[in-house]
């Protein structure tokens, strides 16, 4: 758990206006130091998230025997030690409130030659890892897990790897990425598909690595038996930090908000074709690339929005932003139906309860179905939400907030550091009303 305040006062709002650049991306920067711990030579990384799951990170690999430093705030140079030479760890390794770190660490741990243990804070240690652990033992690892597959993950090195052709049930990154990982210590061929798309960030970096793979969209395949080579890493800003200010921008009347070079990873950017299928005001401007991902220049603008059916195909591509997207259903005209977004259930809290149960205390009219939600736009009233330490619903009820009647108390909110930390001093230079960091 991170420090800090444990709640917020949030709202009623005025328009937002400005220019800002929101963070690091998280998931970009979880790999940049997952692959530059494995690589031979000196990885630098620049636009680092300073948040507390990638932090975690950076210190499970330190754990590992891998140097780290920090010339700068947002900057770390990794010390690689190749693929066969991280080192023992002395105690259990800390992902803190990360699944990402738990799943990808589980892959590069998997098939090393020591034992490790796994743990996380308390929503971690509630979330599903047989979706990681059934693939991964598949390949010959050994992984024990605590009763229903959750953490602590018991990590038995001295397996040797084989390569696996591995479809998986649910759209992952994340069980992706910790069987590619896997598969750098494995015998043969790992080939990986997916029933959607999910994002490819791992196949990316790992290329930029010098690793060969051959990946396309919902297909990955790579062999064991290379050489990963230090290179450097420009994180991106992150598209889910951005969401907060794009949906709130679109949702308060006299808004403008110009957000600049956000990651633009087709898929991460699901939401922006939502918005715009509700009506958003939402231009890019001087796309480009940097570091060899997209990134763009959003402008927004308010705009009257109406209630939409989430298309299918957009979910996993939005996967993070649905907790905004419930925010921005809650203030259009008419009726939003979000389906297939059963995955909300086992994120840093079950994502449909939580956004149902703070909206509800906000007045608005939302119904739960198992996966997903029925929201009827409208006035959205004061009072008090809980948002289960969820970094997301804390960050999305104070975008609600900027078009509630009346101030909106929102507790549990420490965890904002785990992806965005600075929430509420860019929120408030934007001229969004919260208080309390
Ligand atoms: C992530 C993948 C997504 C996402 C998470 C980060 C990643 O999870 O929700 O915030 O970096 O691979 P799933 O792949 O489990 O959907």
């Amino acid at each position: 758990m991170s420090a800090g305040v444990a709640s917020w006062t949030a709202g009623p709002g005025s328009a937002l206006q400005g220019e800002l650049k929101v963070p690091g991306d998280k998931s970009v920067s979880h790999r940049a130091i997952m692959l530059g711990a494995l690589a031979e030579g000196t990885t630098r990384v620049t636009g680092f998230l300073e948040g507390e799951d990638t932090r975690a990170t950076a210190r499970v690999f330190e754990a590992l025997g891998v140097g780290i430093e920090t010339p700068s705030p947002s900057e770390r140079i990794v010390h690689g030690v190749g693929l066969h030479g991280l080192r023992a760890p002395v105690a259990a390794l800390d992902c803190g409130n990360a699944g990402t770190g738990m799943r990808l660490l589980a892959g590069v741990l998997a098939g090393q030659g020591f034992d490790s243990v796994l743990v996380g804070d308390a929503s971690l240690s509630r979330r599903p890892m047989r979706r990681i652990i059934e693939p991964l033992t598949a390949m010959g690892a050994s992984i024990d897990a605590e009763a229903g597959g959750l953490p602590p993950l018991r990590i038995h090195g001295k397996k040797s790897l084989q390569g696996i052709d591995y479809s998986t049930p649910v759209a992952s990154a994340q069980v992706k990425s910790a069987v590619l990982l896997a598969g750098l210590h494995a015998r043969g061929d790992t080939v990986v598909r997916e029933p959607h798309p999910t994002r490819d960030y791992t196949e990316r970096m790992l290329a930029a690595f010098g690793w060969p793979i051959e990946f396309s969209p919902g297909f990955a395949r790579l062999a064991g038996g290379h050489v990963l080579r230090a290179t450097r890493v420009e994180v991106p800003a992150d598209f889910s930090s951005a969401a907060f200010f794009l949906v709130a921008a679109s949702i308060v009347p006299g808004s403008e908000v110009r957000l600049r070079a956000v990651g633009m990873n087709p898929r991460r950017t699901g939401l922006l074709a939502a918005l715009r299928l509700m009506g958003a005001d939402i231009v890019e401007e001087a796309p480009r690339e940097d570091g060899g991902e997209p990134v763009a220049d959003l402008v927004v603008r308010h705009a009257p929005l109406h209630g939409i059916d989430v298309p299918a195909a957009l979910v996993p591509d939005m996967i993070d932003e649905f907790p905004a997207l419930f925010v921005a259903a809650a203030a259009a005209k008419g009726r939003t139906r979000v389906s297939g977004a059963g995955e909300l259930r086992v994120k840093e809290s079950d994502r449909i309860a939580t956004m149902a149960a703070g909206l509800r205390a906000l007045g608005v009219a939302i119904q739960e179905t198992p996966d997903g939600a029925v929201i009827d736009g409208g006035p959205i009233g004061g009072g008090s939400v809980d948002s289960h330490g969820d970094h997301r619903i804390a960050m999305s009820f104070a975008v609600a907030a900027q078009r509630a009647g009346d101030r909106v108390e929102i507790g549990d909110v420490a965890n904002v550091a785990t992806s965005f930390p600075g929430f509420v001093q860019l929120a408030r230079g934007l001229g969004m009303g919260v208080e309390g960091a």
